[in-house]
């Protein structure tokens, strides 16, 4: 490619079809702190200044939708002082970012169950929610106290609630009818899941959404991925064959 100018050079890339939809285990904060003899703290710290790089990488990549998992329905298993640094810190992410995340056309949405977190933090998810809701350039959704078997879980709680009013009928339900009441309704499903930290596992992240996902799993630790290793992972996704179940036209 070379001597094609720069914006010749960007079409060029993009043009073995994007991910539509990536989702990201942002994994390894942890061990890249220990690595420096700091605290877990500073690794989630170091880990939440990564995320603007990303989300800012994805309209020249063609990415539309970004989902981040921030926060499992597991991780309430750590000491109370990295959970409760946790909150803080996506407190302070919210009120830090919400600016440049309206000016650069970011809708925010938020999955994950909300009645276990504190009432404050509540308060600025829905506020970023609705300060962001006429944006569409990049759609980014963060998973916060978010599982895959719980999100399931409380959709089917409600499908049945609904079936039990008698405003479902059992026998029509399909994959379609529970599918809209998952916490990602209004989402596509991720067509490309990245891991970091080296760690081959999905750990309960859309577990139902990423039937058909590709995955990639790399060894960087989260606080050191950047906007060119997230290209070069679109890049070779761009490679794959997907199949679906079906075979090679
Ligand atoms: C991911 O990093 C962030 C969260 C789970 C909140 P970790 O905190 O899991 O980092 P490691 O896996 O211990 O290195
Ligand atoms: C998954 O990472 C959750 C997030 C990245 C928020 P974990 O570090 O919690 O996963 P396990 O415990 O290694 O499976
Ligand atoms: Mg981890």
């Amino acid at each position: 490619m070379e001597g094609t100018a720069p914006e010749a050079r960007k079409t060029a890339r993009r043009a073995s079809t994007p991910p539509q939809h990536v989702a990201i285990i942002m994994d390894g904060n942890g061990r890249w702190a220990q690595l420096r003899g700091r605290p877990r703290l500073f690794g989630h710290q170091a880990g939440a200044r990564r995320v603007r790089e990303i989300v800012r990488a994805c309209p020249d990549l063609g990415v539309r939708y970004l989902t981040i998992f921030a926060f499992s329905t597991e991780n309430w298993k750590r000491t109370q002082t990295e959970v409760a640094g946790l909150m803080r810190l996506f407190r302070r992410y919210i009120e830090k970012e919400a600016r440049d995340l309206l000016e650069s056309g970011v809708r925010v949405r938020f999955i994950g169950d909300r009645v276990r977190l504190e009432p404050r933090l509540v308060a600025l998810m829905d506020f970023l929610e609705e300060l962001t809701a006429e944006n569409d350039r990049v759609h980014l959704t963060i998973a916060l106290n978010y599982g895959g078997r719980d999100e399931v879980t409380r959709a089917a709680r409600r499908l049945a609630h609904e079936v039990a009013a008698g405003r479902i009928d059992p026998d029509e339900v399909t994959a379609e009818t529970l599918a809209r009441f998952l916490d990602t309704c209004l989402l596509p499903d991720p067509d490309l899941v990245i891991r970091t930290s080296g760690e081959a596992r999905i750990s309960n992240f859309l577990l139902w959404q990423s039937a058909y996902a590709e995955y990639e799993f790399v060894d960087t630790l989260w606080p050191d991925f950047t906007a060119e290793e997230f290209a070069e992972i679109i890049a070779r996704f761009g490679e794959r064959e997907r199949r679906f179940g079906g075979v090679k036209a």
